[in-house]
């Protein structure tokens, strides 16, 4: 394996990074939707897929436009939420809960994104590189745009009235999370930014919050 030897062989390996967490997204997206109950889901993913091209593109942009060549890279943290979107839709059927489980895989894709581009932006920034810096706005507002959209879903399809109380946990506080069956590599309870209660307990002002759902900007 090359060794990283520069902040800017650094940048490049984080955009070839992230390069893979998308191409992972273009396959798992229409999967998640094609398993999703909710026609708003279904749209809301579908969005999600066209975001996610454009956001390739803007990223072989990058490559292109710098000379560098992506080096294959395997993004992990993806590869690890699309296992998990996979494991839901195994062990659920297609329903409010199903979509329950996806919204909230979705909206774990989505903070990860967030978090990995406010990286990489202010990396890029530190090495002066203004251009990646302003693409990377644009597709931070592109991540934060869905994630909002992904959140007013939740709301909206997610009300504790209609889900099947036999499928989730109550919590401390009044909070529901999936059953152990629905979750994979386990739910760090307290860490807020991968708690899925908070997407779905009933009026949580968390929600409105965007620092705590991930995003600290
Ligand atoms: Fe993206």
């Amino acid at each position: 394996m090359r060794k990283t030897e520069s902040l800017s062989d650094l940048l490049v390996e984080e955009l070839a990074n992230l390069l893979d967490a998308e191409d992972q997204l273009i396959e798992a997206l229409p999967k998640m939707a094609e398993a999703s109950q909710s026609s708003a889901l279904k749209n809301t993913l579908g969005s999600y897929l066209e975001i996610t091209r454009e956001h390739i593109d803007r990223l072989q942009g990058i490559f292109s436009n710098t000379g560098q060549t992506p080096q294959k890279s395997n993004c992990k943290t993806m590869k690890e939420l699309i296992a998990e979107s996979e494991d839901v839709i195994k062990k659920t059927e297609k329903s409010q809960t199903r979509d329950a489980a996806i919204i909230w895989v979705a909206q774990r894709m989505e903070q990860y994104e967030i978090a990995e581009y406010k990286k990489v932006r202010e990396h890029a920034a530190d090495l002066g590189h203004t251009k990646i810096v302003e693409l990377f706005t644009k597709t931070l507002n592109d991540e934060r745009a869905m994630n909002f959209h992904l959140n007013e879903l939740a709301q909206g399809i997610i009300n504790i009235q209609t889900i099947d109380p036999k499928d989730f946990d109550r919590q401390q506080g009044g909070f529901y999370i999936p059953k152990e069956k629905f979750r994979r590599g386990g739910i760090k309870k307290k860490n807020k930014n991968t708690d899925v209660s908070r997407f779905i307990s009933e009026g949580n002002p968390n929600l409105e919050n965007p620092e705590e759902q991930g995003d600290l900007s």
